[in-house]
């Protein structure tokens, strides 16, 4: 009869084991099909359990499909017939990353020590314990209505731009939502992107199997003569701020802009990641809002003036989209949690939003200065040119080397340094011999040690 022998530091209960036991044999073909399995009865004796055990393991297996059963008879091994096991090497799976760098000048992301961690949790509280219906419900489809209607306000308040709350659509970061874009407007078009510019979207594009052309830029931002030329019929630009250049389109570039998409009726994807921290002057009037035609969709995240870790982000459509968006794409649920949201739009109406946004500027003014400051007084000075430090939050410094970028950045990466250069915005990678410095997640006590590395890395480069 089947014997199996308990162990004794056993961590599941006895008819869990007993029903492993059981269908690793049959899997392993010590059971044979068709065999028959002691009686309940017999087999309780036999391993010195209870009846209930034997037979809340038969069920399971029954259950399952492991065994069968036949009336007055007993129970049966079933016949299964696996598929070969596969004769190929196992895959390794890939480690993750651990984040060994000791300063990071690459990834956008925020200092702790800027969050506003107590009125979160304040907002979070308040946020629970209103133990609103809408926290557990299923969020609509285009994000919670109470966040749609603050960020409204917000684009409003801050760039005068009269959009409603059923025009926005909430998604989890600006790629999901080029993915709606991409749906919405659909596969056959042509889509046009800026070289340099923001990496992830013609990713974005290409595992869609989209046809897209990089368009060049001149000093007022993306070509217009080039676009011209292209067959493009969507655009994506970034002309309050390109990143990473830092250009701004003026206005006539974007009327030009305007002129090509309202001529053909083509659209424009207006990315205005990072408008909010223009250094210097006034925000820059939104295409969006210059546009009579409803030629453009605006774009904007929560990543650069809360916290990449968000993960929300919006586009606001035009009227005649906003429709087509409901007929096509209405099957989609809303990708960001409606607590997020919630506790979003309660951050935003309670004006916590906009103290948060004048609070960093002034504290990333601070950083960038000081950061310049000690760039300025340490050896490598001279030998550095620094560009676009008025716009977002992070500047050019342009190097001088004999080394390509690729080397440099190996360079870095080996002192603990995460960079990355200009040319990797680029279609065609060059020797830029220029650093991006995003110093959005710099505190004021990492600044020495980051010119430190920057000092040892330009400077072991001129050594070499
Ligand atoms: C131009 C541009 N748009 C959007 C994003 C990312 O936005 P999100 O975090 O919402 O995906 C980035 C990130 O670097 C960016 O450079």
């Amino acid at each position: 009869m089947l014997t199996y022998s308990f162990p004794s530091d056993m961590h599941i209960s006895m008819y869990e084991y007993l029903y492993q036991c059981i269908k690793k044999d049959i899997i392993e073909l010590k059971l044979n099909p068709h065999e028959k399995l002691p009686s309940k009865r017999a087999f309780a004796k036999n391993q010195n359990v209870s009846l209930i055990t034997v037979e809340n393991a038969y069920n399971q297996l029954l259950i399952e499909g492991y065994i069968y059963a036949i009336e007055k008879k007993g129970y049966f091994v079933s016949e299964i017939q696996y598929p070969p096991t596969a004769t190929q090497k196992k895959v390794q799976l890939p480690q993750e990353k651990e984040h060994p760098f000791i300063i990071d000048l690459k990834t956008n992301s925020v200092s702790p020590t800027h969050f506003p961690f107590s009125t979160w949790s304040k907002l979070t509280r308040q946020v629970l314990s209103s133990q609103e219906p809408s926290l557990l419900a299923r969020p609509p489809q285009q994000g919670c209505l109470s966040l749609r209607e603050a960020i409204s306000k917000h684009l409003y308040a801050f760039s005068g731009m009269n959009v409603s709350p059923q025009q926005i659509i909430i998604g989890a970061g600006t790629e999901y939502l080029y993915n709606l874009v991409i749906q919405l407007l659909g596969r056959h078009l042509i889509y046009a992107l800026e070289d340099p510019g923001h990496r992830s979207i013609s990713k974005v594009y290409q595992l869609n199997d989209i046809t897209y052309q990089y368009i060049p830029l001149d000093q007022n931002g993306l070509s217009i003569s080039e676009l011209t030329k292209s067959k493009a019929q969507v655009v994506h630009i970034s002309p309050a701020h390109h990143y990473p250049t830092g250009i701004t389109m003026p206005i006539k570039r974007r009327l030009d802009i305007l002129k090509w998409a309202n001529d053909q009726q083509h659209y424009i994807i207006e990315d205005d990641y990072d408008s909010e921290f223009r250094l210097r002057g006034k925000p820059i009037s939104t295409l969006y809002q210059i546009d009579q035609n409803e030629r453009v969709i605006y774009m904007n995240t929560f990543s650069k003036t809360l916290a990449p870790s968000f993960r929300i982000s919006y586009m606001v459509l035009p009227p005649h989209l906003v429709q087509c968006f409901q007929e096509k794409l209405h099957f989609y649920a809303c990708s960001v949690s409606s607590f997020e949201q919630i506790i979003l739009a309660y951050f935003m109406q309670q004006g916590y939003f906009e103290k948060h946004i004048n609070r960093m500027r002034n504290s990333y003014k601070l950083i960038r200065d000081e950061f310049l400051y000690q760039l300025n007084q340490s050896s490598i000075a001279k030998q550095i040119e620094i560009t676009e430090e008025n716009a977002g939050l992070h500047f050019l410094l342009h190097y001088q080397s004999h080394y390509h970028d690729n080397d440099i950045i190996k360079k870095a990466s080996q002192i603990g340094l995460h960079i990355s250069t200009l040319s990797q915005f680029y279609e065609h990678p060059y020797d830029s011999h220029t650093f991006v410095i995003n110093y959005s997640g710099l505190s004021l006590q990492q600044i020495p040690i980051a010119v430190k590395l920057l000092n040892q890395l330009l400077n072991h480069n001129e050594m070499n």
